[in-house]
């Protein structure tokens, strides 16, 4: 948790900015293209550093290896785990490659953070994993800390780009909404923001479903008794369309959440209870800062094509083209190629 609150939360603002200019600066102007490409290296990109603590050659080396490894791991997520190593072209063949990779990639940050004079002061998750010990005065072992990591990572990386391309996606079929946020990102503001990424989160939550099994007797949901060991879903996708939870549900209104906290209980994009998604803080604080520097760089030109459809990608639902764009600078070439190459490492 302490990563993801407070003076570290501040901290990652700088360096998601940073990624966001880096890309936005690459973006065609006048026609149309995906920004869900964009949007997964300014996440992936951000993970790197804020939780894996990379720079220099592991940075570009896990950069390279991640988005296959995060594509066929998606791929892979519900096929059973074959008890054989069926060889390097099967598909699994390759995953436990590239994992071996990922694991000798870390290794050496390990390897690196133990040799550190400035450990205590780095705000990576890494660093931190290095540091803990449990109860009994252990530490993590390697492949602990690696494996939490890509957890983060999994967990983290595909859901934040994903509903960050929903954003565009929404807001490019809501004129009025985008020209209003706009207007306050120049001013300074946030509220309406806010309540953007709520209301697209509630209309288009990117992980449809979390699962509880139930460890009492038995449970009493409503009318319904479940014993001991069945399983329930909470779905998430359900509950965000019901009208008698969320009045003219199927309508995009970030008004409806200006200035209000939602319940947690009826929005529940990220689970809930103990097991609700640790990165919450950080994923909601990655898309205002990706959001606000978007609106300050470009204008999204809104259009009255059909909605994206939905796309299952194996762990989260994408729109189906990627979240399109069209754009328009608003910042001058100049200035801009400045800012974008302040940035680049
Ligand atoms: C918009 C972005 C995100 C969405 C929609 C999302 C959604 C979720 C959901 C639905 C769960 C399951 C919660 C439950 O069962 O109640 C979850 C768990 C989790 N998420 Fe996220 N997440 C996001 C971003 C992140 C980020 C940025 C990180 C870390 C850097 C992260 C790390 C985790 C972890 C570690 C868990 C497992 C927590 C546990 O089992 O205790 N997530 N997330």
């Amino acid at each position: 948790m302490p990563p993801f609150h407070g003076r570290r939360l501040a901290a990652y603002e700088r360096v998601v900015e940073e990624e966001t200019l880096r890309e936005v600066a690459t973006w065609p102007v006048g026609t149309t293209f995906p920004t869900m490409p964009s949007t997964m290296r300014i996440t992936l990109n951000v993970i790197l550093r804020a939780v894996f603590g990379a720079e220099g050659e592991e940075f570009a080396e896990l950069r390279e290896l991640l988005p296959p490894f995060v594509e066929l791991g998606s791929r892979l997520a519900l096929a059973p785990i074959p008890q054989v190593d069926l060889g390097r072209w099967s598909p699994w063949g390759r995953f436990w490659l590239m994992r071996r990779r990922y694991d000798a990639i870390v290794d050496r940050l390990i390897d690196r953070a133990a040799r550190d004079e400035h450990l205590d002061d780095r705000d990576d998750v890494l660093a931190m994993f290095v540091t803990s010990r449990y109860e009994d005065g252990s530490a993590m072992t390697r492949a602990e800390i690696a494996d939490q990591l890509l957890t983060m990572l999994s967990a983290g990386h595909e859901t934040t780009a994903t509903t960050l391309a929903w954003a565009v996606e929404r807001l490019r079929r809501h004129p009025d909404v985008l020209r209003e946020l706009a207007a306050e990102a120049d001013a300074g503001g946030r509220a309406l923001r806010d309540a953007a990424v709520v209301e697209v989160q509630r209309t288009r939550p990117v992980i449809d479903q979390t699962i509880r099994q139930v460890k009492a007797e038995n449970l009493e949901i409503g009318r319904w008794t479940i014993p001991r060991g069945h399983s329930v879903i909470a779905a998430i996708g359900l509950v965000h369309r019901d009208d008698s939870v969320f009045p003219h549900a199927r309508a995009f209104d970030p008004a409806r959440f200006v200035g209000v906290k939602p319940n947690l209980y009826q929005w529940i994009p990220f689970g809930g209870g103990h097991r609700r998604c640790v990165g919450a803080a950080f994923a909601t604080m990655e898309m205002d800062v990706v959001l606000r520097t978007v609106l300050r760089q470009v204008e999204l030109l809104p259009t009255t094509e059909p909605d994206e459809r939905p796309h299952f990608r194996g762990v989260a639902i994408a729109p189906r083209r990627g979240g399109e764009a069209v754009i328009r600078r608003r910042v001058p070439a100049v200035g801009r190629a400045a800012s974008a190459e302040g940035v680049l490492r």
